[in-house]
């Protein structure tokens, strides 16, 4: 495991997957609440599966997705961090992202972890800007990339090429929001001051 794969922040530990994550895991994949505003429920198979990804790119490249623990609540509640997006952007992008299970929504935790996920993405991998992205209508995970200062570009509204337009044309049109490096510098020396 690369040494900086793991970090806790106030609330949270974040840190790779164990396999005593794949339950909770395939079962907030099967609550349509957490499953909204993607293509349907994702099976067992594809939960797991998508966990085997998320570890092999972490020892590929030694930044990921974590799980997310909350010592003393609960041992597995999601998963925040960051992804690749090249392929559903076009250009050399990464994306931030999360997910976790209702009964931990409303407590910030998703807020937290992204805050160390950029920090970890700026500060450590020295991206240059990374990027979220949603549907419209997912209130909740926008307002989480406007809280960690992620901002609307109106001009980078796309469609997303993983999306089946026919089953589901009302999660094809996608909003973008992206920080670049410098303005997350300058936001977090005038936090300091
Ligand atoms: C997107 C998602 C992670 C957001 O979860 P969330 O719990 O709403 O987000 P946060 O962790 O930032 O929590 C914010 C809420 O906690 C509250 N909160 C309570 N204690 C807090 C604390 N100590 N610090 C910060 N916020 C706190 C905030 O007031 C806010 O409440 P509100 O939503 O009623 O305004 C969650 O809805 C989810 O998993 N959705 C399904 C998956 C998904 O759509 N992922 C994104 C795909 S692009």
């Amino acid at each position: 495991m690369p040494a900086h794969a793991q970090f806790r922040t106030e609330r949270l530990l974040l840190r790779r997957f164990r396999d005593a994550d794949r339950a909770a895991y395939a079962a907030l994949n099967q609550d349509p609440v957490v499953m909204e505003h993607f293509q349907g429920l994702q099976s067992t198979e594809v939960s797991n599966a998508f966990i085997d990804k998320i570890e092999a790119h972490w020892d590929a490249n030694g930044w990921g997705l974590w799980a997310i623990e909350v010592p003393g609540v609960a041992p597995f509640v999601g998963f925040a961090g960051l992804w690749p997006a090249t392929q559903v952007l076009g250009w050399d992008a990464v994306e931030i992202g999360w997910r976790l299970s209702r009964d931990h929504w409303g407590h910030g935790y998703a807020t937290e972890a992204a805050r160390e996920a950029l920090s970890f993405g700026f500060r450590e991998l020295q991206l240059p800007e990374i990027t979220s992205f949603t549907v419209p209508q997912n209130i909740r995970s926008r307002a989480v990339m406007e809280r960690i200062g992620l901002v609307h570009d109106p001009d980078g509204e796309f469609d997303h090429p993983r999306v089946d337009p026919v089953a589901y044309p009302h999660l094809v049109r996608h909003v973008l929001y992206r920080l670049d490096r410098a303005t997350w510098e300058s936001h977090q020396a005038a936090a300091a001051r």
